[in-house]
């Protein structure tokens, strides 16, 4: 893997930008942002890091999608955050124009890229980006449960005091309220994770979990997270750099799956290095699949109003 592009050089390019350079994922790294001081200056920075962390990409800060040429990945992290009290979907207007824009540019000068979402709406812009493109789904995809899923692990390490390390976390369905924690898929070193928390604690656990975007905004008020979504989004750029074919929940785009087609939504995908190799379809109970469905109607409106922008 030569090139990874980001666009948008805010605090979850910036800080995606410093995780994957230092895990040494590209030899090269493009920062693109409308705003030419912030993407030269963020690149600057992480370039400087690097006698320190001792990795040899190259980092370059730009205003020109020209420069995407070649990118073997495209991460779009650009858009406008939401603020306290907005929800992911109200920034959906705002943000759809700015995608197009970026659509546009890498499929004028990267046209064999995979493409990892990560604004939001995510399953929303998603879905957008792969019927403006026309690519294949394997090249289409978007980052949500593996923050959300990291986030319930954090969660669990903290209420039992076993290694993050041993717990296994799966968040799937749409990156909103009604995502859905598979419980049963819970695990700590395999156990299922019911047997060291109560149904009690379980549950505030997922519903911190759900919430987990908004505690992080509320505290700081002028930023959403970026630490933990920028972590994510290397995450599931590792096993796609290289090959790893790990099982990473993925934003990806339905054609039947767990009973749905023409959505965008989480579910557990394997990736490897031309992207979403496989769809993981896992038997769900019916109070699963109802939250699962739940979910999906829940970003089924949020699509009904992007056919109508
Ligand atoms: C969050 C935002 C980035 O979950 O969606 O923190």
């Amino acid at each position: 893997m030569n090139k990874i592009t980001i666009v948008g050089a805010g605090r979850v390019g910036e800080s995606t930008a410093q995780f994957i350079a230092a895990k040494n994922l590209c030899r090269e790294i493009v920062l693109l942002d409308i705003h030419e001081g912030a993407a030269k200056g963020a690149a600057l920075d992480i370039q400087e890091v690097a006698p320190i962390f001792e990795y040899d990409t190259r980092l370059i800060g730009t205003t020109d999608h020209a420069l995407m040429t070649d990118s073997d990945i495209i991460i779009i992290t650009a858009g406008l955050p939401r603020k306290p009290g907005m929800s992911r979907s109200d920034v959906l207007s705002s943000n759809i124009p700015i995608i197009d824009g970026i659509v546009e540019g890498a499929m004028k000068y990267a046209p064999n890229a995979i493409l990892l979402f990560v604004t939001n709406p995510v399953d929303v812009i998603t879905y957008h980006a792969f019927i403006k493109t026309g690519w294949p789904r394997n090249r289409v995809f978007g980052q949500a449960g593996v923050l959300d899923s990291s986030r319930m692990a954090s969660f669990i390490a903290s209420e039992t005091g076993f290694s993050n390390m041993d717990i296994n976390t799966m968040v799937l369905g749409g990156h909103g309220d009604t995502m859905v924690p598979m419980l049963r898929y819970c695990t700590i070193a395999g156990i299922p994770v019911e047997k060291f928390i109560e149904k009690e604690r379980l549950d505030a656990i997922v519903e911190r979990t759900r919430n987990g975007g908004a505690e992080i905004l509320a505290l700081r008020q002028n930023s959403s997270a970026y630490d933990a979504p920028a972590a994510s989004v290397t995450e599931m750029v590792d096993s796609i750099v290289h090959n790893r074919n790990r099982i990473l929940p993925t934003v990806c785009l339905l054609e039947g799956e767990y009973g749905h087609e023409d959505i965008a939504i989480g579910v557990p995908a394997m990736l490897g290095q031309n992207g979403v190799i496989d769809i993981i379809e896992l038997d769900m109970n019916d109070a699963e699949q109802t939250m699962f469905d739940q979910s999906a109607a829940l970003v089924r409106k949020d699509l009904d109003l992007l056919k109508s922008m």
